[in-house]
């Protein structure tokens, strides 16, 4: 029936992404009841975690409906700021950045949304989602009142809050609260004046009603300098404690309103060479049944943790970046897989909220397409040409990647040997500034490998005037602490014995639009393996170098492609793209990730895929077989190697710790 309301609430379709009913859309704190309120009733939410920039966009909604239906009524996301700005004013709000989609799939499937747009998230993600061009100003003081960080996160949220506004509950959306900065209390700059900017920030564009939280760890200390007045204050704590003590401490900043567990571990993160985290099931279940029975809102961190594609992992201290795969041992997998978990995670909900009925929506196929021959192509100093598309830099000492306005990869350094070193002569970053790990080669030959609190000196050989090359990666920045001012490149000098090197020729890196661009596959330049075996004693290292390989999908194989897990035998360490997608790091030889998960969606039928691989340390390619290998099984749980046979000189040796 056409009414002049319908007709006006058409011509709002056409600006809102919402009708808004006559029935007022309202979500408070409710310090009565200790609940929430929501269009006037008591409200609990149980939630989950889930970070769209972790999960391909065309699996959104498939990894939303099975949290829909493990009984969940909302989900909470991180916006990750240097996701979405990674060049200043440069906004990327489409395909797997495209936020607003994200939301309406929420919305559409009915579940609410707890938003926390930062500025830092943590996350384990890098830099805990800042921009690292903010380290443009060399002394700034992330997360506090420094005029710089301000002005930078003014434009920002000038930008985010105005899109995010029309999906607040009250606006007709699905988002119920904000969150407002992140576990701030465990910050060393304790800047009210930076908390209440960003409140007042907040308001102006999301107005007065909006419920807004805090979230710090579950201690009277953390609470100190995190929560802060007129802003909600939450605590967050894993399973297998005791659930009343840890919700005593919220209790101290909120004597009354809904307790909130805001990030309650269902599993915990992982580091390249350490054990995979596993978190048991019945841990979970007892302390979410402990919480759910005295009427606490839980959100689960993370339900699903999705995958770090490309450079976007971050790292803590002393350095220890994390792996791709972000699993988290969470109740859906990586892959979006159902547990055991799940179902009990489930079962537990179901006797306080009646959860939907229907099929929960399966586990995706997987398949193995099997084995792929790889071939060289060429080293990197070989292709400077193709992936330095600005040329080289020159500057008596050392610049780092923001100097060379380079946030992620690699970034090649260059010079001389100044004097003859016919004993080996330690090559060393005395400051621990190689961020984070160097690839160095004296003309053309391995000569080792330096890493950032791991390894800080190598010995070299060479004659004066032979060319150093020195390939930096930055394996991703620190999240979380003190340290998140974390440049990358060779951020202090190198010496060579008693000389501190100078006049170098540093090359900012290109290699994803190289690879995206299919320079790296000029066929003509297809090496095969050789077949003698390089023996390059004593560390077996060869230089970074890339290779390709390609492989069609069966088509007399129904429901292909199919989602997939790639591994590397015998590959040691590298950067892996399928399609010119950059799925991420591997490195096997130190563990516990062995396979890459591979969503369907990058694979064609239609064409060969092609695989370009960037490996650091020695591809098994000079020896034995080369291939890379599409399985159907995923491996995150390896043994890990801790020692580094090849490096001596270690800072625990030298006693920096
Ligand atoms: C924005 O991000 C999407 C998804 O990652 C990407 O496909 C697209 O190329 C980006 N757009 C720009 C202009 O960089
Ligand atoms: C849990 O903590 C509460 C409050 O501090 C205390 O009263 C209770 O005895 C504790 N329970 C156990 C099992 O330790
Ligand atoms: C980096 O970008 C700035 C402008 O943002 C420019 O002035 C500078 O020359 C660039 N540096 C390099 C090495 O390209
Ligand atoms: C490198 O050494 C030179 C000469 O001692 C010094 O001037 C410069 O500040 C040093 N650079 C860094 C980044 O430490
Ligand atoms: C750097 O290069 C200049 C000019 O080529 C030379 O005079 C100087 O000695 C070099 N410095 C070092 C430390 O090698
Ligand atoms: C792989 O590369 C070949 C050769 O450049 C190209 O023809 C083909 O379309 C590429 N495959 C895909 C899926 O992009
Ligand atoms: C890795 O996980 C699999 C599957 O859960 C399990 O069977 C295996 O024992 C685990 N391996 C290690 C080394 O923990
Ligand atoms: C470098 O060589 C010296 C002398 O042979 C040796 O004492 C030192 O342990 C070596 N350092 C490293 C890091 O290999």
């Amino acid at each position: 029936m056409r009414s002049r309301g319908a007709a006006a609430a058409l011509l709002l379709l056409a600006f809102l992404p919402f009708t808004v009913s006559s029935a007022a859309r309202k979500f408070s704190v409710d310090y009565k009841t200790n609940s929430f309120l929501k269009d006037g009733e008591s409200f609990r939410y149980i939630s989950g975690s889930i970070h769209y920039s972790r999960i391909p966009r065309v699996y959104w909604k498939d990894r939303l409906l099975k949290m829909y239906m493990a009984g969940l009524n909302a989900i909470q996301t991180y916006v990750p700021w240097n996701f979405h700005e990674a060049i200043p004013g440069h906004y990327n709000f489409s395909g797997d950045r495209d936020l607003q989609h994200f939301l309406k799939l929420c919305h559409d499937l009915g579940l609410l949304v707890i938003l926390r747009p930062g500025p830092y998230i943590c996350g384990e993600w890098d830099m805990g989602g800042l921009p690292s061009w903010l380290l443009k100003k060399k002394d700034i003081i992330l997360r506090s009142s420094d005029s710089y960080y301000i002005t930078a996160v003014d434009k920002w949220m000038g930008k985010l809050l105005p899109i995010i506004k029309p999906y607040l509950y009250q606006n007709g959306g699905p988002i119920i609260t904000v969150q407002v900065e992140n576990e701030y209390g465990s910050y060393f700059a304790c800047d009210f004046d930076y908390l209440r900017h960003l409140i007042k920030l907040y308001r102006s564009y999301l107005g007065d009603e909006v419920v807004l939280f805090t979230t710090d760890g579950a201690g009277v200390g953390y609470l100190k300098c995190g929560s802060i007045q007129g802003v909600y204050a939450t605590v967050d704590f894993g399973p297998g404690g005791n659930v009343t003590a840890a919700f005593e401490a919220q209790r101290h900043a909120e004597p009354r309103g809904p307790l909130v567990n805001s990030e309650f571990y269902t599993g915990w993160l992982d580091h390249w060479g350490e054990p995979h985290s596993v978190t048991s099931t019945a841990v979970v279940v007892k302390s979410l049944n402990e919480m759910l029975e005295i009427g606490a809102n839980v959100n689960m961190y993370m339900f699903i943790g999705g995958t770090n594609f490309a450079y976007w992992n971050g790292a803590n201290t002393p350095y220890a970046p994390q792996p791709t795969s972000y699993d988290y041992d969470a109740p859906l997998t990586e892959a979006g897989d159902l547990t055991e978990k799940y179902f009990a995670i489930r079962d537990v909900i179901k006797k306080y909220r009646k959860i939907p009925e229907g099929v929960v929506p399966p586990s995706t196929p997987k398949f193995a397409y099997g084995q792929v021959t790889m071939k060289k192509l060429r080293t990197v100093t070989e292709s400077l040409d193709i992936l330095s598309f600005s040329g080289p830099v020159k500057s008596t000492y050392p610049l780092t990647f923001i100097d060379l306005n380079q946030s992620f990869g690699f970034m090649l350094y260059q010079t001389m040997l100044p004097v003859d070193c016919s004993k080996p002569t330690p090559l060393s970053s005395p400051l621990n500034g190689v961020h984070d790990r160097a690839y160095v080669a004296v003309d053309g030959v391995v000569a080792g490998i330096l890493e950032r609190d791991k390894a800080i000196s190598i010995n070299i050989t060479g004659k004066a005037g032979s060319r150093l090359d020195i390939l930096v990666e930055n394996m991703g920045r620190v999240n979380y602490g003190k340290e998140i001012n974390d440049f990358k490149g060779l951020v202090y000098n190198l010496t060579l014995g008693a000389n501190i090197l100078a006049n170098w020729t540093m090359y900012s890196l290109s290699i994803d639009e190289a690879v995206k661009g299919g320079l790296l596959w000029d066929r003509g330049s297809l090496r095969t393996p050789k077949t003698t075996s390089v023996n390059t004693a004593p560390t077996h290292l060869s230089p970074p170098a890339f290779y390709a390989g390609s492989f069609s999908i069966p088509d007399d194989i129904p429901d292909l492609p199919q989602d997939t897990y790639i591994q590397f035998p015998d590959w040691r360490k590298g950067q892996v793209w399928i399609n010119g997608f950059n799925l991420g790091r591997y490195w096997p030889s130190r563990g516990p990730q062995i396979t890459l998960f591979v969503p369907a969606h990058l694979l064609s039928t239609k064409a060969p895929n092609n695989i370009t691989v960037l490996e650091l340390e020695a591809s098994p390619c000079s020896s034995g077989p080369c291939v890379v290998e599409f399985t159907n099984t995923p491996v995150i749980n390896a043994t890990t190697r801790y020692t580094m046979p090849f490096f001596r000189g270690s800072l625990t040796q030298q006693g920096f710790f």
